[in-house]
Order: C-alpha cells, then structure tokens, then sequence
C-alpha cells in the first residue's frame, strides 16, 4: 500500500506509548492504526498489581477501534520505549487480525509486511 504515512502512525504510536501505564514491566508499548475511512485510532498497554491482567496495548487499539465505529485496518505501527518497530504477541495478532485484512501493513523491525505474513494459516470469521 503505497500512501500509508509511516511517520505520522510512529508518532501516534509513539504518543500512546507515552502514555502507557507499565510500572511492572517497565516496557511501555504504544501502537496506532490506519483505518480504511481514515480514521486514526491507537492504545497503550495497561498493567496491573495482579500481573496476568495486564492488557497490551494492542487491546486497548482494538476496543477504540470498534468504539469509534468498527472500521477495517489498514496499516498498524507498534512501538517499544525507544520507538522502535515492535512485533505484536500472539494474542494481538489474532485481535488486529478480525478486524484487518490480509493485506493489511504491519511495521515489522524489518519494514512494512502484510498481516498475513505475521499470522499465516489464521483462524478467523470464515472458520466458523
Ligand atoms: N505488550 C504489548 O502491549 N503488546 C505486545 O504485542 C507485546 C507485549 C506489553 C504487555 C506487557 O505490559 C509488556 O508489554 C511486557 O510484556
């Protein structure tokens, strides 16, 4: 997808890394996505005392996604503290995948990818 303005999504995703509440890891992640009616939406993620319910910030992207109005991704930049291009876990893989398309971009520490390099052989909508 040639229009997709990288910069402007890293700086998003580098805003809401900012704003990431991590006190237990101590590894901030911020993220921010393109969507197919232009919108911007990005998350944080969000920890917790009781540690296995932190949620990633790729959660937090995912419900102002649908808040907003249930849009289709089409580009999705994922950043670490230092800004630097992030690989989603496993779990967020599946949550931008509903709501993406397989060709959909992913900044991977290698440059853009389509998601469906990042999720091959992915369960999905049509699975059921
Ligand atoms: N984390 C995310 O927010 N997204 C990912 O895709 C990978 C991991 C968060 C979870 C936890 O708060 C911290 O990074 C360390 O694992």
């Amino acid at each position: 997808m040639a229009n997709i303005d990288w910069d402007q999504l890293r700086t998003e995703a580098i805003g809401a890394m900012k704003r990431a509440y991590a006190p237990y890891s101590k590894f901030p992640v911020g993220v921010a996505a393109k969507t197919d009616d232009g919108r911007i939406v990005s998350g944080c993620n969000v920890e917790n005392a009781s540690y296995g319910l932190g949620l990633c910030a790729e959660c937090g992207l995912i419900s102002n996604l649908v808040l907003g109005g249930r849009s289709i991704i089409k580009a999705i930049y994922c950043v670490d503290i230092n800004g630097n291009a992030l690989s989603p876990c496993g779990r967020c893989r599946q949550l931008l995948w509903e709501h993406s398309t397989p060709d959909t971009q992913f900044m991977t520490p290698d440059g853009p990818a389509p998601l469906s390099t990042l999720l091959p052989w992915a369960f999905g909508p049509e699975n059921l």
